[in-house]
């Protein structure tokens, strides 16, 4: 059977493993940034709504041949819209929010729903959704999503907010479907990024 597109995405997530996350005061700031990561062998990255000319860099980017372009920091059904009319691949939310839910629904993206505590879990489980993002993940730490896995043993995470590059592959080991990393890759190298990829072959 052929793969959906969100299937295809949720695919190509899992095999980059990380996810830089962009967030910048300014358009042009953003647009460095994105091509620093990609310079350093970036292939997933998260364009974030609180970043000016979100959407104009989405649709930029999202052209570039082997770079899986998503939207990030996106809290309502409008922006939402305008990220996948941009071609943003998938669209992450720090929260959830079941209007938000239901309006990405209709869009023609992988749509992950930001969540922390077992009841927000439920609440997008009951709403369809197995893929989440774990907001702040650095700061609850692994041994918070292991404990997750107890009773939510078909749930995924992408665990972010606070996490070194370093500690990616930690995260993969404990059963992160991806990782999301944001200001701190700037503080690695190329090589040192390499390093952390070659590891997981
Ligand atoms: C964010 O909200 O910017 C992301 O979660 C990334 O957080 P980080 O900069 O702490 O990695």
């Amino acid at each position: 059977m052929e793969m959906s597109m969100i299937e295809k995405t949720q695919e190509q997530l899992a095999n980059a493993g990380l996810i830089a996350v962009v967030r910048a005061k300014g358009m042009e700031a953003a647009d460095d940034a994105i091509h620093r990561l990609i310079d350093k062998g970036i292939t997933a990255i998260e364009i974030t709504y609180t970043t000016p000319g979100a959407s104009e860099l989405i649709a930029k980017f999202a052209k570039m041949d082997g770079l899986l372009v998503g939207a990030g920091t996106v809290t309502e059904g409008l922006q939402a819209r305008e990220a996948a009319d941009a071609g943003a691949k998938f669209i992450v939310s720090p929260g959830f929010s079941g209007e938000l839910a239901d309006e990405a629904a209709s869009l023609d993206a992988f749509f992950i729903p930001g969540v922390i505590t077992p009841s927000e879990i439920m609440e997008a489980v009951s709403k369809g959704f197995r893929i989440l993002k774990l907001f702040p993940g650095g700061t609850s730490g692994i041994s918070y999503m292991k404990n997750l896995a107890g009773p939510f043993p078909d749930i995924r995470f992408i665990p972010t907010g606070g996490i070194h590059p370093g500690d990616v592959e930690k995260w993969l080991d404990a059963g992160a479907l991806a990782v999301g990393v944001g200001s701190q890759l700037d503080k690695v190298s190329a090589e040192d990024l390499q390093r952390i990829f070659q590891r997981r072959i």
